[in-house]
């Protein structure tokens, strides 16, 4: 293990940002595969903040805060065929992973309808 990060987002937080930014708040925070999971099926606010607080875990596990030039959306979280989430990195998050010596991820998220928490370990193996 190299690094962990952990985060915590208040669903109701997340219900606001996109019933008052719609789609900005997407475009800017989410990459169009999470906005698709994101939007089937009931629990849309609760899937969004995972995913907010994953993309917060893994920045943390990084080290670099979103100062470092990182875009939201060059943390992405990818479904395993199980259902199992796992990180995406590209852009400036990608080269700041590959300088830290990360290989691999792995990322455990959990939701309800008030709060949605995220864990993101970074491994060099
Ligand atoms: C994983 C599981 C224990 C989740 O438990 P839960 O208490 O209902 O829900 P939680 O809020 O704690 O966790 C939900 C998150 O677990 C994660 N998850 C789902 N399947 C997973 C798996 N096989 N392994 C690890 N994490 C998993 C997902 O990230 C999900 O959030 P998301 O849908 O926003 O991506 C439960 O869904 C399960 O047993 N799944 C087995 C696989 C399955 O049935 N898949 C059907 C998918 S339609």
């Amino acid at each position: 293990m190299l690094a962990h990060g952990i985060d915590i987002v208040e669903v109701d937080r997340i219900r606001r940002m996109l019933d008052e930014h719609g789609e900005s708040f997407r475009q800017r925070c989410f990459t169009a595969g999470e906005i698709a999971y994101c939007e089937r099926g009931g629990r849309r606010d609760e899937h969004y903040a995972a995913r907010f607080a994953a993309k917060e875990a893994v920045l943390k596990a990084l080290g670099t805060g979103w100062s470092a030039g990182i875009a939201w959306t060059d943390v992405e979280v990818v479904l395993l065929p199980s259902g199992q989430p796992t990180v995406a990195l590209r852009g400036k998050a990608a080269e700041i992973a590959s300088v830290l010596g990360v290989k691999a991820w792995a990322l455990s998220l959990s939701h309800t309808s008030g709060t949605a928490v995220a864990s993101a370990i970074a491994t060099g193996a």
